[in-house]
């Protein structure tokens, strides 16, 4: 076998397939692995006339590869990642790099680093966004990694790319697992975005009593405003859907129990242990626990009652209301993943460069948005800037829009309709715009039972009280 293709592929199916053919339609020749042989025969298949190279023989695939030796995978996370790498040690060479594209935790990406410089082989993780389609025609590429390392992938990674005005979506983003961690933080705003969507949606539906074919036209109203984005746009495009198997909108036949893949949990597990508020993409997560409950939730529909419904709004002004709302509350929830990722860069070393970040959002991935254009704009204006909600463009939206997220958040709690990442929003942006707190009562709860002391507003120091002693 002549060591002739430029890349390899571990995993072959639908994403890492299209992958490959977004590789070769940019001049790259690649061969691709996969254990099971079904997929090998339709990536080769697929191919048509493309330069690919399908094997399940591990040597085989290793020898096809030019030196030194790319090899990406893109495998499911977890232990799959560990023992492929297990597999791949004693036949790669030193200076091999091997290419982590999967949705990774980015703890585990850190071990591996650690764990392969040993042996002289490099590690990098590469976090990718867009599906299917993102994956064939250009995607959002977030690689995480050392910068000499990152040369010599960045050609082919800027080559498969989305592109926004010319540029490309990928830029090397900072050491070690920044990519993982980048990527999670890209899942998290996604889970927090999905889910302010759908209680639009519940809004829409019972509040508004829209068909599908009005839902229809009001997501693709939203897209045409400041909402415009891709998870907009594929709603509505959901809800013009018909079933293949029934006479029903499909949207009306599936089950709505969410699943998950971990992405948004680790987001907030992460989150909580910097310290940093995400509480919005904590109550996505949340939510989409609470309806997998199913069975519980049908029989606690037979027992507890809610509020007797009464919409003030009319349709129209829901509408306008609920666009406006929505507006508010996507701000909250790049303004807390951006803030995280603030955090992260800090404790991590990863020094990353907000604009970048927002930057390569902007095209491909599944939170682009044309909220990302502004975003970068603040990020450029002022590198260092804490939160996007203070930046004057943010601002001057919040202060605009945040009346109607009271207005809809209220006519959720009024009529019995759950709104729980519409409310967080607000909650986060009145305790971020409040310079008091009540906190204080916080601290004295804390040392009168515990003794934990305090710092108090007039004076320094740390001072403790003996709350139960008699006072003259
Ligand atoms: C992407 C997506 C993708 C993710 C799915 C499913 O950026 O292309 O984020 O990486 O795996 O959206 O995630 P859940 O199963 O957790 O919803």
């Amino acid at each position: 076998m002549e060591a002739q293709y430029d890349y390899g592929m571990i995993g072959i199916g639908t994403m890492g397939r299209n992958l490959v053919y977004n590789m070769c339609d940019h001049g790259f020749a690649v061969a691709g692995f996969d254990k099971d042989t079904k997929q090998v025969e339709v990536f080769v298949k697929e191919a048509d006339k493309r330069k690919v190279f399908g094997t399940s023989n591990v040597n085989d695939f290793i020898q096809a590869l030019k030196s030194p030796r790319v090899v990406m995978l893109l495998v499911p996370a977890g232990a799959i990642v560990d023992s492929v790498i297990q597999e791949l040690k004693p036949l790669l060479s030193e200076q091999d790099i091997i290419v982590d594209c999967g949705n990774s935790h980015f703890t585990d990406t850190d071990r591996r680093i650690a764990e392969l410089s040993k042996e002289n082989l490099h590690f990098m993780g590469i976090g990718i966004s867009g599906g299917e389609e993102g994956a064939r025609y250009g995607p959002s590429i977030m690689p995480g990694g050392a910068k000499e390392i990152y040369a010599r992938v960045a050609p082919v990674l800027e080559a498969i790319s989305a592109k926004v005005n010319g540029e490309p979506c990928v830029t090397y983003l900072g050491p070690g697992s920044s990519g993982h961690y980048v990527k999670m933080v890209h899942n998290g705003i996604e889970y927090g975005v999905m889910q302010l969507i759908s209680e639009a949606y519940h809004l829409l539906k019972e509040g508004a009593g829209l068909n599908n074919a009005e839902l229809h036209q009001v997501f693709c109203k939203f897209n045409e405003g400041p909402l415009q984005s891709f998870l907009i746009e594929i709603t509505a495009n959901i809800f013009s859907r018909k079933d293949d198997l029934t006479a029903n909108h499909l949207i009306d036949v599936i089950a709505d129990k969410a699943q998950q893949k971990g992405t948004g949990k680790w987001t907030s597990q992460s989150a909580m242990d910097l310290g940093t508020p995400i509480p919005l993409i904590d109550a996505a997560v949340t939510m989409r626990e609470l309806s997998a409950l199913k069975e519980e939730r049908e029989a606690a529909e037979l027992k507890l009652t809610g509020p007797a419904q009464n919409f003030k709004m009319i349709k129209d002004e829901m509408i306008l209301e609920l666009e406006q709302a929505l507006y508010f509350s996507m701000i909250a929830v790049y303004a807390q993943g951006m803030a995280l990722l603030q955090q992260a860069s800090k404790e991590f070393e990863y020094n990353l460069i907000s604009a970048d970040v927002a930057s390569i959002w902007r095209g491909g991935c599944i939170i682009r948005a044309t909220m990302l254009e502004n975003i970068r704009s603040a990020y450029m204006r002022q590198p260092s800037l804490q939160n996007i909600m203070v930046d004057d463009f943010f601002a001057k939206q919040l202060n605009k829009t945040q009346s109607s997220a009271r207005k809809i958040v209220q006519t959720g709690v009024e009529n019995g309709i759950p709104v729980a990442t519409m409310m967080s929003a607000i909650a986060y942006y009145d305790s971020y715009r409040h310079g008091w707190l009540p906190a204080n009562l916080i601290q004295a709860q804390r040392d009168y039972f515990g003794a934990h002391t305090y710092q108090r507003t007039d004076r320094k120091g740390i001072f403790h009280t003996h709350w139960d002693q008699k006072q003259a």
